[in-house]
């Protein structure tokens, strides 16, 4: 039986992850449309049958618990939303800091007003957004003095090249930059802007000089740019990033320190001759995920990685191969691992014997058989019992059928502790696409868990690996 407690965790979960509005869940509860208005609140006390009711609605979802165990939890933010592209990231950043726990509260510039609205922020943030350093009801509300001090955090996000100008210059001409005058509480900025921008002494000095009065920063990555053919530094950091680095800053980064990870990620290829190969669609995406968000954990980590567009994940150690063979090779000498994540698409066959020189059409029948012999499996070797056996290896499972019975099947068969199932049938988009559907395989349970973008099932899943190592020696 469900807790009281319980329930309420999995509604605020389920609303928090987007599932459903909170009018949007009550209606779809037999409820009133404003049956969820305290959800939020510490004091909010549903009767049974409400109880009952949301469980009746949400039981059978696809909810993840989010993890009430970070150093987030409780804390509240100051985020300051500035005149910049990013800004839309934002949403989905304030979306995840309050599923962790934290409160976050809005300030908005009047650019940042043209690329996000107050409606959408107040929305997600489920607080008044604030603009207006002149507005008499903010200010008979909640002054300014108070709005920047009662924040555990001011957060600047996107913090543009003028916004950093104005922090380090000690300029005070609208809300925000009165707020940040006046806190003191720490400030983190997440600056964004073109890569001329921030490459220009003015910018390298403002950063210079706020880092040097305490402020911290997150990013900015290298990447392309919204200008189409701009490359450099200036994207905002990724929204995991900015969490991570909040956690960090609040004492929950480091789950995994002093532990070692391996990842392995991409397609391999096959040579048939020189210039030709075998190989598939994997776009390393979701490998590359992986690693980041262990190593954001904390952990040290490897990744072995078939040949993909995806840059190296920032704090990896990245090693670059391109067949199955020089995979295995790879993953045998990065040395004792407590941690593995085989997430690569290992061709399965490679060609008996490559050509030395490219097949001439000429040298050809009618039709060519090629010889295929089979690839060492990598994960069945990783899990392999023995004394240097990684503590816990995961495996993932790309079916097109009965996902789940094939990765049971799999989990046993390659002899890894958890297997990661998706559904790579056509129309889903996994491949090479921005989210995946995916159920995690334990010998005790399967979890289904909902459509996430890739770095969402990666961070997830580092959790998991941090929650089954916790207290293990
Ligand atoms: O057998 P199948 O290719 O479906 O298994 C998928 C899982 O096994 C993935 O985790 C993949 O990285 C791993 N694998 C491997 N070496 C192979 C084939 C698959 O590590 N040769």
């Amino acid at each position: 039986m469900a807790t009281v407690k319980d329930t309420i965790h999995r509604v605020r979960a389920y609303v928090a992850a987007g599932h459903a509005s909170k009018s949007g869940l009550a209606v779809s509860a037999g409820l009133t449309a404003n049956a969820l208005r305290g959800l939020e609140s510490a004091e909010w006390n549903p009767t049974a049958e409400t109880l009952s009711k949301l469980e009746a609605a949400i039981s059978g979802s696809t909810v993840v618990d989010v993890p009430q165990d970070t150093a987030l939890a409780g804390k509240r933010i100051l985020l300051i939303v500035a005149g910049g592209i990013a800004a839309y990231k934002c949403l989905e950043l304030i979306r995840r800091l309050r599923e962790r726990g934290a409160a976050v509260r809005c300030v908005l510039t009047e650019a940042g007003a043209r690329f996000v609205t107050p409606l959408s922020l107040a929305a997600i943030s489920g607080d008044k957004v604030y603009q207006d350093l002149f507005s008499l009801t903010d200010e008979s509300e909640i002054g300014h003095i108070r709005l920047a001090r009662d924040a555990d955090l001011v957060l600047v996000a996107p913090a543009t090249a003028d916004i950093l100008a104005r922090m380090a210059a000690g300029i005070a001409n609208d809300l925000a930059t009165t707020a940040l005058l006046a806190t003191d509480q720490p400030v983190m900025v997440a600056p964004a802007m073109n890569p001329r921008m921030w490459e220009h002494a003015a910018t390298q000095s403002n950063i210079a000089a706020l880092e040097g009065r305490g402020v911290s920063r997150v990013g900015p990555a290298a990447g392309e740019m919204a200008e189409a053919d701009a490359w450099g530094v200036g994207r905002m950091a990724e929204p995991a990033d900015i969490l991570a680095a909040l956690e960090a800053f609040f004492g929950a980064g480091g789950r995994l320190r002093g532990r070692r990870a391996l990842v392995t990620s991409g397609p391999t290829i096959e040579a048939i001759d020189p210039v030709r190969y075998i190989a598939n669609r994997s776009s390393g995406k979701q490998g590359h995920a992986i690693a980041a968000a262990l190593a954001r954990l904390g952990a040290d980590t490897t990744l072995v990685s078939g040949p993909t567009e995806q840059p190296d994940p920032p704090g990896v150690a990245v090693v670059n191969i391109e067949s199955a063979r020089d995979m295995l090779a790879a993953c045998e000498a990065a040395g004792p691992s407590d941690i593995v994540v085989c997430a690569a698409a290992v061709v399965d066959w490679r060609v008996a014997e490559a050509a030395p020189r490219k097949l001439k059409k000429k040298d050809r029948k009618q039709s060519q058989t090629l010889e295929l012999v089979e690839n060492p499996d990598i994960l069945a070797t990783l899990s392999r019992a023995g004394p240097g056996r990684p503590r816990l290896v995961v495996g993932f499972a790309a079916e097109t059928e009965s996902v789940i019975d094939n990765a049971i099947a799999k989990r046993a068969a390659k002899g890894c502790d958890w297997i990661v199932a998706n559904d790579v049938s056509a129309g889903t988009g996994t491949f090479g696409g921005d989210s995946n559907t995916v159920h995690l395989v334990s010998a005790e349970e399967v979890e289904d868990w909902p459509t996430l973008a890739k770095e969402e099932v990666a961070e997830r899943l580092a959790l998991c690996i941090a929650d089954a190592l916790e207290g293990a020696p």
